[in-house]
């Protein structure tokens, strides 16, 4: 049952070769978003692992994090909350860098959407270097929330980026090569 679910999960995610760069095997759940049974599947393996685990906010990263992270909210009965590429919130939003391949990027959270003590789920579909997983998990820390875990569809092994997460837990549906 729970195989049977992972693989509608990893047969209708499209992996597209040298997008958007040359060498990127891109990961894509668009087609995985077509199939109304492996979406489900998805959401459902989530909700039943953070199901009565008292998380009070569900954190979702731009943009893919944003597909996912809701719908598991609702169903555990958390808050959702929104982390951001930079000037897309317009209030008043505190800020985390992280590098990349070239230059660096950025993710906001508004400030007062998460308070101290609350217990926070980070969702995103891919961990790959782990360096966005990482900033949104500083973002919620430095509020003062508890990151319960972090919870990914796709991880690349190789590129090791659970060893970057500070000791925090991941978790991960499938991985890809
Ligand atoms: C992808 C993916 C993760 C991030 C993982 O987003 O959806 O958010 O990369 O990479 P990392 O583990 O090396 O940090 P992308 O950079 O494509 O941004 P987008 O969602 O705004 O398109």
């Amino acid at each position: 049952e729970e195989d049977s679910r992972i693989h509608s999960i990893r047969t209708t995610i499209r992996v597209v070769p040298n997008f958007p760069k040359p060498g990127i095997m891109f990961q894509d759940i668009t087609t995985l978003l077509l199939d109304p049974k492996a979406f489900k599947n998805t959401v459902d393996l989530f909700v039943e692992r953070y199901k009565q685990k008292n998380i009070s906010v569900v954190a979702g990263i731009e943009a893919r994090g944003f597909i996912f992270g809701p719908p598991i909210a609702l169903a555990i009965g958390a808050k959702f909350v929104p982390l951001r590429k930079p000037r897309k919130l317009p209030g008043e939003v505190i800020s985390e860098e992280y590098v990349l391949e070239y230059g660096t990027d950025c993710l906001e959270m508004h400030i007062g959407a998460v308070e101290p003590g609350e217990c926070a789920l980070v969702v995103d579909d891919l961990i790959a270097t782990g360096g966005t997983l990482c900033a949104a998990m500083n973002l919620l820390e430095r509020v003062g929330a508890e990151v319960v875990e972090c919870a990914c569809i796709i991880e690349i092994p190789e590129l090791k980026g659970r060893e970057r997460l500070k000791g925090k837990p991941l978790f991960t549906l499938l991985e890809s090569h």
